[in-house]
């Protein structure tokens, strides 16, 4: 059986036999042996493998060359020199997959462009590698995150009838075959109606909270956005929370701690896969994340922020004005620039939020919360939810939604209808965060954005 590389370089004794895999990142030979340093995904640090000419498998060893994969036993030894504790003497090496030379990730670095065109090859390199792992370990922090608190995991479906946000950014499922040539209707189609790939798993959530109390999603969404942005993809993965008896502040509260557990997590991940992104990514990137975790955050009301923005004197490209939404530029200055810390935006004018959101009694505001982070802006969105069935029914009719659609959420509303509020966390966005990674495209696996469908 073989044991990890992370598992081996955490020895506290030498062993007299271990078996190792991995691909070779470097390879030395002189005339008694061979260095192999060879690296198996499980962590960053390489283990370093001394395989005496002549040893079982050595025949081939001038093709464990960098990218070769191979595998080896032998003793689990204290290393002489440089950078690791232990390495292995090899009593056999084998080869299991060459690596020809026009394996792409030589020594040299790559940029990101490059990388993203290799995404199947890209998790080999350090950077990636960490990010990855990172990845699946902030994943599985989600989860314990919603697992403390007693929140119920509800799994909302993908493909859907309805439109959560209305901003008219849904892509269609179809099995009508568009260059058939033949006129074509809705109800021939597989569903017999319009069906969409979800934005938001929220009104699906809704209906579970309203049952099971608290409740939270955790899946793909996809936005047919044609905003080719550093921080938007066509497929992201959202966590949506859901509250039932939780109001507006209830609401704000969850977010932070959300935001907060989940940097500690990453602060506390092993293996040094963080102390990567502080080294080549962002220098700050510690320093920044200590701060977040151990200090509380701003809230600000949207007019508020307007005043504040209005005031700052500084000439941004988009227009700052009550009603107007703000953009990312705003909720940048306003979180690196003003309050310095993250900072939550709440009560915004009802005109600019979508119809689900509970009217504030100015009858010009609705509880919408939006919590924005320096160095990305939104990370978070969401709004307590109008549970009044009246106030619900004329929203809908304002946003031009059919309530024979809809009239499953207006059930909730309409039988035993309580107070409830939830969010969106993009999921990607957090991860930007807490790594200092600029683009979306480099922390999710294979990115999805206009254009580009690759893999
Ligand atoms: O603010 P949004 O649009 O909110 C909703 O969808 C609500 N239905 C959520 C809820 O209340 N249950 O999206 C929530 C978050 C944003 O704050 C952002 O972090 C992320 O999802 N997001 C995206 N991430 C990557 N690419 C995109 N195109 C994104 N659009 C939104
Ligand atoms: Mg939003």
């Amino acid at each position: 059986m073989r044991t990890l590389v992370r598992d081996l370089l955490r020895s506290t004794a030498p062993a007299d036999l271990v078996h190792a895999a991995g691909w070779v990142r470097t390879r030395r030979d002189s005339k008694a042996f061979s260095f192999l340093e060879i690296n198996d995904g499980s962590c960053l640090g390489n283990l370093q493998i001394i395989a005496d000419a002549g040893i079982p498998g050595t025949e081939k060893l001038q093709k464990m060359s960098t990218g070769a994969s191979v595998a080896v036993e032998g003793k689990l030894v204290a290393s002489q020199g440089g950078n690791q504790a232990w390495e292995i003497q090899a009593s056999s090496i084998r080869l299991l997959g060459e690596a020809p030379e026009d394996f792409p990730l030589q020594k040299k670095g790559h940029s990101p462009e490059f990388l993203r065109s290799i995404a199947h090859l890209r998790p080999r390199t350090n950077l990636y590698g960490a990010m990855f792992r990172l990845r699946s370990r902030m994943s599985q922090a989600v989860h314990r995150f919603f697992a403390e608190r007693d929140f119920y995991h509800v799994h909302t479906p993908i493909i859907t009838a309805s439109d959560c946000e209305g901003a008219g950014e849904m892509f269609r499922v179809t099995t009508l075959d568009p260059t058939s040539g033949k006129p074509q209707s809705f109800d021939r189609d597989f569903f017999e109606k319009a069906t969409h790939l979800t934005v938001s798993g929220q009104l699906e959530g809704e209906t579970f909270a309203c049952a099971l109390g608290n409740i939270y999603t955790f899946g793909p969404t996809f936005r047919a956005e044609n905003s080719n942005t550093t921080r938007h993809a066509a497929e992201f993965w959202m966590i949506e929370p859901e509250m039932a008896f939780c109001d507006l502040q209830g609401d704000m509260d969850l977010a932070e701690a959300m935001v907060k557990f989940l940097v500690r997590e990453a602060l506390e991940g092993q293996d040094g896969d963080l102390e990567i992104f502080a080294k080549f990514v962002d220098k700050g990137l510690r320093e920044r994340l200590e701060f977040v975790a151990n200090n509380p955050f701003e809230r600000v009301s949207y007019t508020e922020a307007v005043e504040i923005l209005k005031k700052s004197g500084k000439g941004f490209e988009y227009p700052v004005e009550y009603g107007l939404n703000l953009q990312s530029e705003h909720e940048r200055w306003l979180t690196e620039e003003h309050f310095k810390k993250p900072t939550t935006v709440f009560n915004y004018p009802k005109e600019i939020k979508p119809f689900y959101m509970r009217l504030n009694d100015d009858d010009k505001t609705v509880t919408a919360m939006d919590l924005l982070v320096p160095g990305i802006g939104e990370i978070v969105g969401g709004s307590q939810r109008e549970e009044r069935l009246d106030v619900l029914l004329a929203n809908m009719e304002r946003h031009g939604l059919s309530t024979e659609d809809y009239s499953w959420y207006i059930d909730t509303r309409k039988y035993g209808s309580v107070p409830h509020a939830g969010f969106g966390m993009g999921f990607e966005r957090m991860l930007m965060f807490v790594t200092g990674m600029q683009n979306i495209r480099d922390v999710i696996p294979f990115a999805r954005t206009p254009g580009h469908c690759e893999f």
